[in-house]
């Protein structure tokens, strides 16, 4: 454990994450259940609970099918584990097309789960549906750049932030962002030189995804980073653990033992 994560004991809350900005890099990932979110409840300022899960826990092709119950299912399981970091809930597709739909879909998150704050893809497009959360009392957390819940309508999923006009209209959706009251945005897959322009050009925190290192956080996916979820990797995922050969190693372990009937021994024997 660092000496950081030691000292790590104060509930984080959205005033804390404002206050990072240019100080402390902020740290979040994502988490989808209790057990893993008591393992990073000490460690990390954010846990978002991204629907990504619909990916990597769903087994789905993309996000896009991913509902308020499922997000809901998970976020109340990530907030029994942990009760440390700021908790924000990812909303999903088809949640937020309208401001009434936004805000009725934001308070149910309140409501229902212990989550501090909600995740909307999006800019300046989206700028009056965050405005009318931020205005009624909900913590928002933006999202710009690769956005994954547009991978069907634009194809793929593409970088962004590759030529001076796409980094300018980045900028102005980030600026959009801020001035609509969301308290932090997350700038996903862009060029290192878009993600530090944005950065730059707004006063609340950036937390990137596949952007470089001068945003003000950053944020990877558990199953990612902990080598889990096999089925791709991207360029900027970087494994720290192979998880998925632990479990299948341990796994042949297990079963050699039941076959050879080495398990269980007097020891795990009444
Ligand atoms: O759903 C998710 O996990 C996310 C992260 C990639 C930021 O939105």
């Amino acid at each position: 454990m660092s000496s950081y994560s030691q000292k790590n004991t104060k509930k984080v809350t959205v005033s804390t994450i404002k206050g990072m900005k240019s100080i402390e890099p902020i740290t979040m990932v994502t988490a989808y259940d209790t057990l893993f979110a008591k393992l990073f409840n000490q460690s990390v300022e954010i846990i978002l609970v991204g629907d990504s899960l619909n990916m990597s826990f769903s087994g789905k092709p993309d996000t896009l099918s991913a509902n308020m119950e499922l997000m809901i299912y998970h976020t109340r399981a990530v907030c029994n584990g942990a009760n440390r970091p700021l908790i924000v809930f990812d909303m999903p597709f088809g949640s937020y097309t309208t401001k009434d739909r936004a805000l009725k879909n934001a308070t149910r998150v309140y409501r229902e789960t212990d989550a501090q704050a909600v995740k909307i893809e999006g800019g300046r497009k989206r700028a009056k549906i965050i405005k009318t959360l931020t205005k009624n009392s909900v913590a928002v957390m933006g999202h710009i750049g690769l956005m994954p819940q547009f991978v069907r309508s634009e194809g793929g999923y593409k970088v962004k932030g590759k030529n001076e006009k796409n980094i300018k209209e980045l900028v102005e959706d980030a600026k959009a962002i801020e001035d609509a009251g969301a308290f932090a945005m997350v700038i996903e897959g862009v060029k290192c030189e878009a993600a530090k322009a944005i950065t730059e050009a707004v006063s609340i925190p950036t937390i990137g995804i596949g952007a470089g290192v001068d945003t003000d956080g950053q944020v990877l996916v558990w199953s990612d980073m902990f080598g889990f979820f096999e089925d791709f990797r991207p360029k900027f995922a970087k494994q720290y653990l192979d998880g998925a050969k632990l479990i299948r190693d341990a796994l042949d372990v297990y079963v050699d033992e039941v076959k050879t009937k080495a398990f269980p021994s007097k020891e795990y024997t009444y």
